[in-house]
């Protein structure tokens, strides 16, 4: 499979992040909630990247992708046990695609009456969105193809990869 972005490449924009991160929140805590499961080893990278007093969450969503193109419905499967309420709260992703998952968890978790609501997107596939939505905090952005690696599946498989890969259209059926 073809290397879209290597290790090195993927560690100086974790990095980069986590320097605005830490910028943008001198002097105050932040919650990170990683988005099961795809966003945990961008959370896990990031988290050292900061430098400040941050404890971490954990979200989980189903999405269908529905019949048409059109379809699309989320639905919550694990929420956060953190208040959230006068918190920082920094929502960390794998990857901005039609925005449907961010745009309902933006929704879910701003109504928890956090003090800012940041979104940090390792990756940011602009051409497929579906809905008006915008990370705060963006590593890369990329073309429409399918990736796999750094957390990204294709069917539960290859999230340890330690780079990002296209994965090929031989390997895979939509
Ligand atoms: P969205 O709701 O369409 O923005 O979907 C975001 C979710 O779709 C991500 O959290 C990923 O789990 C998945 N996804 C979108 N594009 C890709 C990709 O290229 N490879 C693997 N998963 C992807
Ligand atoms: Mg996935």
């Amino acid at each position: 499979m073809e290397v879209l972005l290597t290790r090195d490449q993927i560690a100086s924009a974790v990095a980069s992040i986590g320097q605005q991160i830490t910028r943008d929140f001198a002097g105050e805590t932040v919650v990170l909630i990683g988005v099961l499961k795809g966003a945990c080893l961008f959370l896990s990278d990031l988290a050292r990247e900061i430098q400040l007093d941050a404890t971490f969450d954990f979200i989980a969503v189903r999405s269908y992708a529905g019949g048409t193109m059109s379809g699309g419905e989320v639905q919550l499967i694990k929420d956060v046990i953190t208040p959230l309420r006068d918190k920082n709260v920094v929502l960390v992703e794998d990857i901005l695609d039609t925005g449907l998952t961010m745009n309902f968890l933006r929704k879910h978790l701003v109504a928890h009456q956090p003090r800012s609501f940041k979104i940090a997107a390792l990756l940011d596939k602009p051409s497929r969105r579906r809905t008006p939505i915008e990370a705060d905090y963006v590593g890369f952005k990329v073309p429409d193809k399918f990736l796999v690696g750094y957390g990204l599946d294709y069917d539960e498989r290859y999230r340890n990869l330690p780079d990002i890969r296209i994965l090929g259209e031989d390997e895979h059926v939509v």
